[in-house]
């Protein structure tokens, strides 16, 4: 059942819940979980079927607008995202003074939030004109922040192998676009394969949404104070720069490198019953079921070693994941490989250095982002977010000037 608070509070009583682990912040419409189950869908449409027929820039429109385009709304909507690929010159400038080594995810929380600057119309008039205008001007926003943030990221990889910057193509779909700009993973020059583009668009599609994680409670909480969709979006990036959120792939690949091989794997395995070690990217907060998304994505960590060849720490991990699932270990606290387990293995057989992991999340969460962010907007409820605290300092005391202290 749900309790409102406002209810708890009339009768004197405060919820003390850290890390909201049992609040419910808002009503929600776009995502849905069953953790016990393992389902996951978007506006209603299973995980697996959106995966396997969709693509990437479709689920956006069905995330943010709450039904599947037609045909003639998805060339609409596929224009608009394409044209607005382009970056203004001066944030490119801005891009470029950043130092030769800067985290790519650093550039893109950065570039994100600078673009307000180059849009001032996208703060108060979003909710001071007439329903018409407030429309169009929201849907603006939207399109510049998808067809910009492939080119954000792309210029920040770019940066990062010191590389110029490249112009991205309306000509190409939006993953392949993305993947043109970065120009390091074709099969011939400018010629993105394919199956890594199709590869790519299924991790797009996982990755989109995910209810109320940390990134999306933070664009919700900034945008509840009216601030503007860009500067909103740089901080649910900024929060899904924290590894406990965006890297813990990253930390799914440094295990393998450490397990090496497949007959170190019980080793491993002791260690973790030991609490020495952690078996990372197995275990969920909301899933205690298999993740559906982790299904999904062993399928295409297969087609991508078709292309570029077997990674050949698969083997250590298809071995863990066997082991761990028969173990009583991890089914007694159903512990499932959850989404990160293989989305590591398959971007660094992509060729993607590790610091772009983060990035390589952001990109398709903005869409979730923005899919809240507009809920929100018309949501009645909706009140600037201002959680209570339990106060446990000093009481009231007097000042005591320096001269006098201790
Ligand atoms: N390896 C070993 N033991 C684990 C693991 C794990 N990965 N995850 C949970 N456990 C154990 C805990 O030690 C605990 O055992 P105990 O009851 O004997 O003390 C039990 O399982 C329950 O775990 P909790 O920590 O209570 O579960 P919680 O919901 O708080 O944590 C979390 C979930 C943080 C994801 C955890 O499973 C974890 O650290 N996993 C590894 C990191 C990871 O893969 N994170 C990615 C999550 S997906 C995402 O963010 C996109």
């Amino acid at each position: 059942g749900t309790i409102k608070a406002t209810e708890l509070s009339k009768l004197g009583v405060t919820m003390y819940d850290p890390g909201y682990m049992n609040t419910a912040s808002a009503t929600s419409r776009i995502c849905y979980i069953d953790g016990d189950k393992g389902i996951l869908t978007y506006r209603g449409y299973p995980i697996e079927q959106l995966a396997e027929s969709s693509n990437f820039l479709e689920v956006a429109f069905l995330l943010i607008n709450g039904s599947l385009p037609s045909k003639p709304q998805y060339d609409t909507w596929k224009k608009h995202i394409m044209t607005h690929t382009f970056i203004h010159e001066n944030l490119i400038s801005l891009m470029q003074n950043f130092r030769y080594d800067a985290h790519p995810m650093g550039m893109l929380v950065s570039s994100m939030a600078a673009l307000a600057t180059f849009y001032p119309e996208a703060n108060p008039a979003l909710r001071g004109e007439g329903v018409y205008k407030q429309k169009l001007l929201r849907n603006k926003q939207i399109y510049r922040i998808i067809g910009k943030i492939t080119t954000i990221a792309a210029c920040a990889y770019r940066h990062r192998i010191g590389r110029p910057y490249n112009q991205p193509s309306d000509q190409l779909d939006f993953t392949a676009n993305f993947l043109y700009m970065l120009d390091h993973l074709s099969e011939k020059s400018f010629t993105p394969h394919p199956k890594l583009v199709h590869a790519l668009d299924v991790l797009f599609i996982l990755h989109a949404d995910h209810e109320m994680n940390c990134s999306t409670a933070a664009v919700r909480h900034v945008a509840s104070a009216g601030t503007d969709p860009y500067t909103a979006i740089a901080a649910a990036a900024s929060a899904l720069y924290g590894p406990l959120h965006g890297g813990a792939n990253e930390a799914v690949l440094h295990m393998l490198e450490d397990i090496g091989t497949v007959d170190r794997i019980p080793q491993f395995i002791q260690d973790v019953k030991d609490r020495k070690k952690k078996l990372m990217g197995f275990g969920h907060r909301v899933y205690k079921n298999y993740d559906p998304r982790a299904k999904i994505i062993s399928r295409v960590a297969y087609e991508v070693f078709d292309v570029v060849g077997r990674e050949p720490l698969i083997e250590v991990a298809t071995a863990l994941e066997q082991i761990a699932l028969k173990d009583e270990y991890f089914v007694s606290r159903k512990l499932y490989p959850n989404v990160d387990f293989y989305s590591g293995l398959i971007y660094k057989a992509m060729g993607f250095p590790t610091d772009m992991f983060p990035v390589l999340f952001a990109i398709p969460r903005t869409v979730g982002w923005l899919a809240h962010w507009l809920e929100l907007q018309d949501d009645p409820e909706l009140r600037i977010v201002r959680p209570k605290q339990v106060y446990s300092g000093h009481q009231t005391r007097d000042y005591v000037p320096m001269a006098s202290r201790e």
